[in-house]
C-alpha cells in the first residue's frame, strides 16, 4: 500500500471520527468537572473506552493494511496520559469555570453565525416583536455581542441597555455600538436585581434562558422591571437538531455561507452546550415546561411561534410575555 494511499485513510478515519470523539472528550471533561465526580463512576469509563476506540480503531485500519500495526503498549501509555489530561482539567476548572470559559471562547466566534439566515432572521423576528419606539428603554438580557442592540439602534431616541457576564462578548458588543448602548459586565439575575421596578418599557431574551440555572427567578425579575404597559420578548431551544437550521438556511441564503470558519467553531461550541444540557448544567425545557414557569411567576405568554428552523419545524419558540 503506498503512502498516499495510507493519507488518505487517515483523513477518511479523521472526518469519520471527529463529531464522535470531540463529543466524547467533552463528556468526559464535562463529568470530570462535576462536584461530586469519583473515578469509580462506571458510566466515564465505558465513555473513555469508547472515546479510545473511536480515536484508535479507524487509524488500525490503514495501518493493518500497510503492516505497520502500532506497538501497543504505546497506545497504552498514550491512553493513560489522555486520561490523566482529560481528568485533571475537568477537576481543575470545575463546571462553573467550564461554563464561564465557554462564554469567552464563544465569544471570539460568535458571530460566526451572522453568516446563518435562521440567526439573523430570529433576530429580525424579535426586534419586530419588540416593536421598540422612541423615548422606549430597552434591556437585552444576556447581549451577547450586541446583535440585537445593533439591529434596533436606529430607532431614534430610544435607550438600550445590554447584560451580559462574558468580556469577550461584550468587547465585541463595544465595538460595534460605541456609546450608544450602555452594556453591562454582570451576572443576570444580580444585575435584575439592582434594577427598579417597572424601569424598562421593553426587556429581550435571546437564546439565555437555557444556561440560566434558577430561570424561575429570572421571569419573576424580568416581570418585575418591566413596566405594566410593557413586554419581554423571549427565544430560546426547546428542541434538539440542527438540520431544519441548515434547511432553513439554504432555503435562503448560500450554502457556502456554512463553511464560514467561524460558524464551523460555533458548530464545535454547540456540542459542549448541548453536552452541558445533558449533565443539568444547562436544561432545554420543552415548551410546556417553559410557559407553566412564566405563569408561575405571574406572566403571560402569547403569539407563541416557533423558529429557528422554519415556522413548522423550527427548534426554538419566540413568545411575547406581559405582566
Ligand atoms: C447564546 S449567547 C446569546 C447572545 C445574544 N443574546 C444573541 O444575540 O444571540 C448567551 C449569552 O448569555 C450570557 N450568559 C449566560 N448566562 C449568563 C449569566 N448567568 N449571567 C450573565 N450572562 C449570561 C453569555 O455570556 C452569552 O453571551
Amino acid at each position: 500500500m503506498t503512502d498516499w494511499m495510507i493519507a488518505l485513510g487517515f483523513a477518511v478515519a479523521w472526518v469519520v471520527t471527529f463529531k464522535p470523539a470531540w463529543r466524547l472528550l467533552i463528556r468526559l471533561v464535562v463529568a470530570a468537572s462535576q462536584p461530586d465526580f469519583r473515578l469509580t463512576n462506571g458510566r466515564f469509563w465505558l465513555d473513555f473506552a469508547l472515546y479510545r476506540l473511536i480515536i484508535f480503531v479507524p487509524y488500525v485500519i490503514p495501518l493493518v493494511f500497510a503492516s505497520r500495526l502500532p506497538n501497543l503498549l504505546v497506545q497504552l501509555i498514550w491512553a493513560w496520559i489522555g486520561l490523566s489530561i482529560i481528568v485533571s482539567f475537568g477537576r481543575i476548572v470545575g463546571v462553573k469555570q467550564l461554563v464561564s470559559g465557554l462564554w469567552q471562547v464563544y465569544g471570539l466566534v460568535y458571530d460566526g453565525l451572522l453568516n446563518l439566515y435562521p440567526y439573523r432572521h430570529l433576530l429580525e423576528l424579535t426586534r419586530d416583536r419588540l416593536e421598540l419606539s422612541s423615548a422606549n428603554r430597552l434591556l437585552d438580557v444576556g447581549c451577547g455581542t450586541g446583535n440585537l442592540l445593533q439591529l434596533v439602534e436606529p430607532t431614534e431616541g430610544a435607550e438600550l441597555v445590554g447584560v451580559d457576564s462574558s468580556s469577550v462578548m461584550l468587547s465585541r458588543a463595544r465595538r460595534k455600538l460605541g456609546g450608544r448602548a450602555e452594556l453591562v459586565n454582570s451576572e443576570l439575575i444580580e444585575f435584575l436585581g439592582l434594577q427598579p421596578d417597572a424601569s424598562y418599557d421593553r426587556v429581550a431574551l435571546v437564546n439565555v434562558a437555557y444556561a440560566v440555572p434558577n430561570r424561575e427567578e429570572l421571569w419573576r425579575q424580568c416581570l418585575r422591571v418591566v413596566k405594566p404597559t410593557g413586554r419581554i420578548v423571549m427565544t430560546t431551544s426547546i428542541a434538539p437538531g440542527s438540520k431544519v437550521i441548515v434547511q432553513e438556511h439554504l432555503r435562503h441564503d448560500r450554502w457556502w455561507r456554512l463553511l464560514h470558519p467561524k460558524l464551523l467553531m460555533v458548530g464545535l461550541v454547540d456540542l459542549l452546550i448541548s453536552e452541558l444540557s445533558r449533565s443539568a448544567v444547562f436544561e432545554f425545557p420543552p415548551q410546556k415546561q417553559l410557559i407553566g414557569e412564566i405563569q408561575r411567576a405571574g406572566g403571560r405568554c402569547s403569539q407563541i411561534e416557533r423558529c429557528y428552523g422554519g415556522r413548522e419545524q423550527g427548534v426554538n419558540i419566540i413568545c411575547t410575555i406581559t405582566r
